[in-house]
C-alpha cells in the first residue's frame, strides 16, 4: 500500500549511511510502488552541489548497494524524486531554499544523519524556519548520547521544539524482519508463552558475532565499546522483546511501555559477571590496537554478561548476552534452554533432555525446537534429541527470499506516523542508566579486556562465565 505523499529531507546525504542504506532503501520502496511519484527526497549537506550532481552520486550509490544497472528505468524515475540543498547546519545558508521547497500538503520528514552534536543545531534551525509544525517528524540515529547524562541533554534539546510523537528514534535491530517476528512468535501462538518464565526457562542465551573488526571506524568504536556499540541498544532491545510482557495491543505505547519495564527491572551487573575482550591479530588483519591505532587502549570488541531481571516472570533465569566483532562467524541468535523434564520414566540417561528453541535472526533466519524422541531400533528405549528445523526462507516461499532491509521498513513507518518500532526518549534513558555503572565500574578498575584470537568464539574467560554455572555458550557458527 502506497504511503502518503511526503517531503523527505536527508541531513548528512552526502555521508556513509545515507549512501549504503537509506537512499538504496528509499529506492527499493519506490520499486515496490510504496513511494507516491510526487513525493520529494531532498538530500542536505554542507558540499556545495546542484541537484544534478547529488543525483549522480545517489545514482552511483544505489547502483553500489541495491544492485540495479545505471539505466535500469526505475532508478531514472526514482532520481527524479531527488533534489538537493547545501545546508550549514550551524549557520544560517541554505535554511531558506529548503523552507521553500518544502510543500504545504505533504508530510515533512526530517532525517538527521549527523553527528549528535549537530541535532541541536538542527531543530533549532527546522523550528525558526517554521518547518517543526505539529505534523513534521524527525528521524535520529544512534548512538542517541553515551551516556545518562548526555541522552537526557539530546532529549530536552529536542523537545524544546518536538512533542515525543514526533521523535523517530532509530535502532535498526527493530526494523529486522527477524526481530520483530520474536513478537510474532511468541504473541500469536500459544505454545510458548505459558511456558515463557522462570518457572519452565533454565536460561536464555543472546549472541550477536560479527566477523568485521572495526577498521575504518575506529575513532567512534574505540570511544564507545561494544557496551555502548551494541549492548545499550541493540541487545537490550532483543532482551526486551524476549522477557516483555504481552502489550495489550501491538501500539506504539503499548509496545514500549511493556520493554520499559523490563529495562528498569535489569538488576545491576556485577563485575565479576561480565567478561571483555579485545581481538589480536592474524595473518590477514591487524589487532584491535592496530585498528583503532592506540597501543593502550582498553575498549572492549567483545563482551559477554549475566543479566537478571528482578520480576515475578523471571527471577531466577539468567539471560547471557554476547556480541563481539571479529568473531569466527556471522551469526545472531537467541536460544531458550527449557528446563529438564521433573521426572524421567526411562532408564536412558545418556542424550540432552532439555528442550531448546533457537530463533536465528541472522543470516539463515528461521527457528529450531529441539525436542527429544525415540531412537529408532528393538533395543529398548533409547532417546535422542532431534531438531524441528524451519528456515523462514523455506517456509515462506518466494516472499520469503526477499526480505526488506530494516532500514527500509522503519523509513515507511516514519512516513506512516508509526513509532512502534523505534525507542522512546524514556526508555533509551532507562537503558544508559542501566548501562552507566557497568561502564563506570570498569573504567575505574583500569583493567584491560581479554585478548582473543581473530575467528575464534571470544576469550576463554568467557566461558567460564557459563562453567561455573554449568552451562555452556552454544556454538558460534554460521
Ligand atoms: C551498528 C553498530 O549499530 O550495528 C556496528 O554500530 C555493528 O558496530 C552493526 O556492526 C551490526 O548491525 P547488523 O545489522 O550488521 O547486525
Amino acid at each position: 500500500i502506497p504511503v502518503d505523499d511526503f517531503d523527505l529531507v536527508i541531513f548528512g546525504a552526502t555521508g556513509d549511511l545515507a549512501h549504503r542504506k537509506i537512499l538504496p532503501g528509499l529506492f527499493r520502496r519506490f520499486v515496490a510502488g510504496q513511494i507516491p511519484e510526487t513525493s520529494q527526497i531532498i538530500g542536505a549537506a554542507r558540499t556545495q552541489q546542484d541537484d544534478a550532481q547529488f543525483r549522480d552520486a545517489v545514482a552511483a550509490a544505489i547502483v553500489e548497494h541495491a544492485g540495479v544497472k545505471k539505466n535500469d528505468p526505475r532508478l531514472v524515475q526514482f532520481l527524479k524524486l531527488l533534489g538537493y540543498v547545501a545546508i550549514d547546519a550551524t549557520g544560517q545558508g541554505g535554511w531558506k531554499e529548503l523552507a521553500g521547497r518544502m510543500r504545504a500538503d505533504a508530510i515533512h520528514a526530517f532525517y538527521f544523519s549527523v553527528a549528535p552534536s549537530l541535532f541541536g543545531d538542527l531543530a533549532e534551525r527546522l523550528a525558526s524556519h517554521g518547518m517543526a509544525h505539529g505534523d513534521s517528524r524527525i528521524v535520529v540515529e544512534k548512538p542517541f548520547g553515551r551516556d545518562l547524562a548526555s541522552a537526557r541533554a539530546l532529549n530536552q534539546t529536542l523537545a524544546q521544539h518536538f512533542d515525543e510523537d514526533q521523535v523517530y528514534r532509530i535502532d535498526h535491530y527493530l526494523g529486522k524482519e527477524t526481530v520483530q517476528n520474536l513478537m510474532a512468535v511468541r504473541f500469536a501462538n500459544i505454545l510458548f508463552e505459558p511456558l515463557w518464565n522462570a518457572q519452565y526457562v533454565d536460561h536464555v542465551q543472546i549472541t550477536v558475532a560479527e566477523t568485521v573488526g572495526v577498521v575504518g571506524r575506529g575513532s567512534y568504536y574505540d570511544k564507545s565499546g561494544a557496551i555502548r556499540d551494541m549492548v545499550q541498544n541493540h541487545m537490550m532491545q532483543l532482551l526486551c522483546l524476549i522477557a516483555m510482557e504481552p502489550p495489550y495491543h501491538f501500539d506504539p505505547d503499548a509496545v514500549r511501555d511493556e520493554k520499559l519495564k523490563v529495562i528498569r527491572a535489569l538488576e545491576p551487573v556485577e563485575p565479576a559477571d561480565i567478561v571483555r575482550g579485545q581481538y589480536e591479530g592474524d595473518d590477514g588483519a591487524g589487532s584491535y590496537l592496530d585498528d583503532v591505532g592506540d597501543p593502550d587502549s582498553r575498549t572492549e570488541s567483545y563482551i559477554a554478561m549475566k543479566v537478571r531481571i528482578s520480576n515475578w516472570r523471571w527471577q531466577g533465569t539468567p539471560f547471557y548476552l554476547r556480541t563481539g566483532k571479529r568473531l569466527r562467524a556471522r551469526t545472531s541468535e537467541i536460544a531458550i534452554t527449557f528446563k529438564e523434564p521433573p521426572h524421567s520414566i526411562f532408564d536412558d540417561t545418556g542424550a540432552p533432555k532439555a528442550n531448546e528453541l533457537v530463533i536465528r535472526l541472522q543470516p539463515n533466519e528461521g527457528m529450531n525446537l529441539k525436542v527429544m524422541i525415540k531412537e529408532p531400533g528393538p533395543g529398548g528405549m533409547r532417546l535422542v534429541q532431534v531438531p524441528l528445523d524451519m528456515s523462514f526462507a523455506d517456509a515462506l516461499g518466494a516472499e520469503g527470499q526477499d526480505m526488506p532491509d530494516a532500514y527500509e521498513r522503519l523509513i515507511m513507518d516514519v512516513i506512516r506516523g508509526n513509532q512502534t518500532l523505534f525507542m522512546r526518549g524514556d526508555e533509551v534513558e532507562a537503558a544508559w542508566a542501566w548501562t552507566d555503572p557497568i561502564i563506570d565500574s570498569w573504567e575505574d578498575s583500569k583493567r584491560r579486556p581479554e585478548p582473543y584470537d581473530a575467528g575464534s568464539s571470544g576469550p576463554e574467560e568467557a566461558l567460564r562465565l557459563m562453567h561455573r554455572d554449568n552451562r555452556r555458550w552454544r556454538e558460534i557458527r554460521a
